[in-house]
């Protein structure tokens, strides 16, 4: 049985020790240590390392690297001023965070770059109030670009069979005979509808893969650790256990919805998915996307660049009247007959300890963030105490 291909063509992999002893060093911040492990498992195939200036601009400007290949968000390694002017091309610099060494970046090109036109394109907004434009703006002002080796593993959050790397989920749809697979991002609990349109998608396909992200989030986000709790739950009681497989996806948050949609796909392209769901306002946050923005983003690629097929959902409810999960593409009912809540909404009554309707969440998924929730608070209250 043959997989799809990597993006590009080849997996790539830089976990290893070859190569010079550095000679300077790098400190990583958390988004930086996550990219580089995401660079070296492959799972940013066919990136080998961060991006050089020519690649930048061209992901900014053509969602493309140089050569052509479809790539939508700029895979960087920022550092201070100061920093920037110690380093020099030809050095290997040793990337560290805290007081351990991850991995070593060959220093290709040390440059400057607008991160203005940089949150324009990709971020469709040059707002301060985005988290994702904040998040660039706050970090270091020079980017260092260069192919990275990974020599140390970043620590566990959660319980480590949940971490596998793209040539092991390659490995495990194979094993499992799951010649279509479909993949899911999430950076929230599974509600009804996600559970809707995953089940939609798995009556056409062999397998679910699963994959929330677990990287850095905003912080009224609801934390990775209770959601995978909540997932596991979820999957046991409501999930055939031999069609789904649950791993996290450790990158941080972008919230650029329709340039990450397409990363997000290309990213499960890699971990060996064929098909990829993306509903309403994927990634988004805000009003800062149309609703469907971050599928009409695809129809920007040619069939087959992305190698990867979207398949698209509607904005998916529980209907009263039909007494049954829906859209708009299946439900002929008014709008007051919709159990529709915003996110803020949930997580306020999550936080309060409510129970938001089971037609809404399923009350295992919603009892486990609420616990997860209160446990949380009370550790913090504790800390603060
Ligand atoms: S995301 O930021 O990770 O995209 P979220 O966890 O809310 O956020 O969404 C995960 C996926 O489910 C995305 O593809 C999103 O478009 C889709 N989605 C979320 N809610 C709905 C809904 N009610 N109807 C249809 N699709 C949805």
């Amino acid at each position: 049985m043959t997989l799809i291909e990597p993006h590009g063509g080849k997996l790539v992999n830089q976990l290893g020790v070859n190569g010079r002893e550095a000679s300077v060093s790098i400190e990583l911040d958390a988004m930086a240590l996550s990219d580089l492990e995401l660079i070296a498992t492959g799972a940013y195939s066919p990136i080998e390392g961060f991006l050089n200036k020519k690649d930048y601009e061209s992901v900014v400007e053509k969602m493309r690297l140089v050569d052509g290949t479809p790539w939508s968000i700029p895979i960087t390694l920022p550092v201070s001023k100061e920093q920037a002017e110690s380093l020099n091309p030809g050095e290997t610099a040793e990337l560290r965070k805290d007081e351990t060494v991850y991995g070593r970046i060959e220093i290709e090109e040390i440059y400057h770059p607008d991160k203005e036109r940089e949150a324009e394109q990709v971020y469709l907004t040059t707002e301060y109030q985005h988290p994702g434009v904040k998040k660039l703006y706050d970090r270091p002002d020079f980017y260092v670009a260069g192919k990275i080796q990974l020599l140390e593993r970043p620590n566990r959050e959660h319980d480590k069979k949940f971490y596998l790397d793209p040539a092991e989920t390659r490995a495990l749809f194979k094993e499992l005979g799951w010649k279509r697979v479909v993949g899911f991002q999430t950076r929230n609990p599974v509600h009804r509808a996600h559970e809707y349109i995953q089940k939609a998608a798995l009556e056409i396909v062999d397998g679910l893969f699963l994959n929330p992200l677990v990287g850095e989030t905003k912080s009224d986000d609801i934390p990775s650790d209770v959601r995978m709790e909540s997932y596991q739950v979820l999957l046991e009681k409501y999930y055939p256990a031999d069609r789904v497989t649950l791993a996290v996806f450790n990158a941080a948050m972008r919230y650029a919805g329709p340039r990450e949609a397409i990363f997000h796909a290309l990213v499960r392209k890699n971990f060996g998915c064929t098909h990829f769901i993306v509903g309403r306002d994927h990634a988004g946050v805000g009003d800062y996307y149309g609703t469907y923005d971050a599928q009409k983003i695809f129809s920007q690629f040619e069939e087959g660049e992305l190698g990867i097929t979207p398949l698209f959902f509607e904005h998916s409810f529980y209907c009263i009247a039909c007494e049954a999960m829906a859209s708009h593409k299946t439900c002929p009912h008014e709008d007051d007959q919709h159990v529709i809540l915003s996110g803020t909404k949930v997580r306020e009554l999550l936080r309060n300890g409510e129970k938001p309707p089971k037609t809404f969440t399923r009350p295992e998924v919603a009892e486990t963030l609420i616990a997860g929730l209160k446990h949380k608070e009370a550790v913090k209250q504790g800390q603060e105490g």
